[in-house]
């Protein structure tokens, strides 16, 4: 996601519009710029880089006009630069526009206006926006009717703010499922993709829903639905702070992030599986080359490692690849077994992780083919690898990952059904995973009911000191993730261990009174699940369990149920709790839950 803001008033567009921006970065921080109307002309600034960059680059510019607008970019097609940030122009330079959002069939638009004679001097989806708009005005149509024909061209989301130097009294703004909202201030209006751009000038918001369309003035806004019929907006009163706001209301980044993911996986299963055959931006490989590969590497740190091991059963299942999985910062010292008939996949949310990094190279230099999965574009390792491929969750600013583990999942069990069509391997199972891949947004909106029940439980645990978790199977690694989650953020001691695993030496360390989570999401190994819990309560343990089946009577402590779903991506449902419960946890012990002690969102040294 990005910020866009605009300004219509009497007073100077500039400043406004970088405070607007500087209060919006959360959104994303690549690349920024400004167009400001003047004198019936069109300026345009913009740069790679922040915000402050981009005031650097224009506080001497004498931008004296009162309308205009802005975008801080967090970049989905095209790498952060010059020429891929906001605003876009058409080749007349009649229009500007920027975006928030993903144009899912701009390359078919953008290659219908290279037939007309258009030209692109970026690699964004975007900058098809003003230029199809242009080629209704071209058309002998008006400012709004040619929006209003362009916009229904657009398959994805955008939120859109719109200048036309030729309308030079008004700003256009429409939006669909990306946010935008219009301040009212005396005879001025403040554009932004999210309230807290703007809460320091007004607490009055329009809020627009999908096609709605505003023709603002200075002292007048007209709302119209997508047939261009007039309709009433009502004013709605916005009392947050701006730090508040920044976090959408939600007290700390981390329990907006767990809240974003119905939409973060959305945005990342995006137009991959609408197609009958799955197909991953950036992504291009052979079927020769697949067949000849016999083993997978999955490489990562952290969280990014335990999205590894949550998949490594979906590639070696459904593409009948042997899959390995590894911490990045072991496999670059290792001298890993590793050939050109060897597929190395990173994972890296920052794309920054020194050591991902590393073992990245290292892989290169004995010719195996590399992927990146990442979060953000542009990033380090995907300069450094032969393909990267995104994740859409948005910039994820708590250091505790939640909603990058659970897109990287889904993103890899994506992988993994697109290099099992490239191979044509017919399996049922893998158009049932497509569907189930597709309902995973409904089911993080079900799983994240339980947010009560878990912070009811928080309050019984947060004193302990000594909490473990337990899974079997595909069990195992959403266990790991949460022990990761509880260790990070709230300094309460954590291990996972597979249940199997417990009767070989950890079972020594239960004792009366310590919380032991089991996570149960595999009908086949409820029974052995079953009697390793029973072997930690008979010790005295508190057993807290995870499930999506049903089980026989039991002496448990507490049963969290959850949706069931795919038993290959269960993990990206059965860690919510988890998620939860380490945040809750953590805000009991009073502890700041967005940056733990000790640590940073991305390991940039080894
Ligand atoms: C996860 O909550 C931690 N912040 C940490 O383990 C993180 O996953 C790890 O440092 C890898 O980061 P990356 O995905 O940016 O490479
Ligand atoms: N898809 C547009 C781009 O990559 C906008 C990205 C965003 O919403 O941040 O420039």
């Amino acid at each position: 996601m990005c910020g866009i803001v605009g300004y219509i008033g009497q007073k100077k567009a500039h400043p406004i519009l970088i405070n607007g921006l500087s209060n919006l970065e959360y959104r994303g921080y690549d690349s920024a710029g400004i167009s400001i109307l003047e004198n019936n002309d069109i300026k345009l600034i913009k740069t790679k880089g922040r915000v402050k960059t981009l005031f650097e680059k224009t506080e001497n510019e004498n931008l004296n006009g009162t309308i205009g607008i802005a975008h801080t970019r967090w970049a989905t097609h095209g790498k952060p630069s010059d020429e891929n940030s906001h605003p876009h122009l058409d080749n007349s330079k009649t229009f500007a526009v920027v975006h928030n959002g993903i144009i899912e069939n701009y390359s078919e638009l953008r290659n219908m206006l290279i037939e007309k004679g258009y030209k692109f001097l970026s690699q964004t989806d975007t900058e098809v926006i003003p230029n199809l708009i242009h080629f209704y005005y071209s058309k002998g149509n008006d400012f709004i009717h040619s929006v209003s024909l362009a916009i229904k061209d657009l398959k994805g989301s955008f939120a859109l703010s719109i200048l036309c130097k030729d309308e030079a009294n008004k700003i256009i703004v429409t939006r669909k499922d990306s946010p935008l909202v219009i301040g009212k201030g005396k005879d001025e209006f403040f554009i932004s993709s999210d309230t807290p751009a703007y809460l320091d000038k007004t607490k009055e918001f329009y809020f627009l829903d999908d096609l709605d369309m505003a023709v603002i003035q200075q002292d007048d806004i007209k709302f119209y639905n997508s047939n261009l019929k007039n309709i009433k907006k009502d004013i709605k009163l916005i009392d947050w702070s701006a730090d508040s706001a920044q976090k959408n209301g939600y007290e700390d980044f981390m329990l907006k992030e767990i809240y974003e993911q119905p939409n973060s996986i959305k945005a990342t299963i995006s137009s991959t599986l609408s197609k009958d055959k799955v197909q991953i931006e950036g992504l291009e490989l052979s079927k020769e080359y697949l067949k000849n590969i016999n083993k997978i590497f999955i490489v990562a740190c952290g969280t990014a490692m335990h999205a590894g091991l949550a998949t490594k059963k979906i590639f070696e299942s459904i593409c009948k690849i042997q899959t390995e999985v590894d911490l990045a910062s072991e496999f670059r010292y290792r001298d890993p077994l590793i050939d050109e008939k060897t597929l190395c996949l990173y994972i890296s949310q920052s794309g920054e992780t020194a050591d991902t990094i590393a073992a990245l190279k290292l892989a290169k230099e004995k010719n195996c083919k590399t992927i990146a999965i990442s979060n953000v574009i542009g990033s380090s390792i995907t300069r450094e690898a032969d393909f990267s491929i995104y994740t859409h969750a948005g910039p994820e600013i708590a250091v505790a990952s939640t909603k990058a583990y659970t897109a990287q999942v889904t993103l890899l069990s994506i992988l993994a059904i697109y290099f099992a069509e490239t191979l044509e391997i017919n399996n049922p199972d893998i158009k049932i995973l497509k569907k189930d891949i597709l309902d995973l947004p409904n089911k993080v909106d079900e799983v994240l009911q339980v947010n009560d029940d878990i912070k009811e439980l928080s309050k019984k645990i947060y004193k302990e000191k000594d909490v473990f978790f337990i899974g079997r199977g595909i069990d195992y690694p959403a266990s790991l993730e949460g022990s990761l989650k509880l260790k990070e953020i709230s300094y309460i001691h954590s291990d996972a261990y597979a249940s199997g695993e417990l009767k070989h030496g950890p079972i020594a360390l239960i004792e009366d009174g310590i919380s032991v989570v089991s996570i149960i999401t595999d009908e086949k190994l409820i029974e052995k699940s079953i009697s390793n819990i029973q072997e930690v309560i008979t010790r005295g343990a508190k057993t807290i369990i995870v499930t999506n089946q049903n089980l026989p009577a039991n002496n448990f402590y507490k049963i969290v149920n959850i949706p069931s779903t795919n038993p290959y991506i269960s993990p990206i449902l059965s860690v919510i709790p988890l998620q939860l419960l380490a945040y809750y946890i953590s805000k009991e012990k009073g502890l700041d839950v967005d940056k733990p002690r000790n640590l940073a969102k991305s390991v940039t040294v080894e």
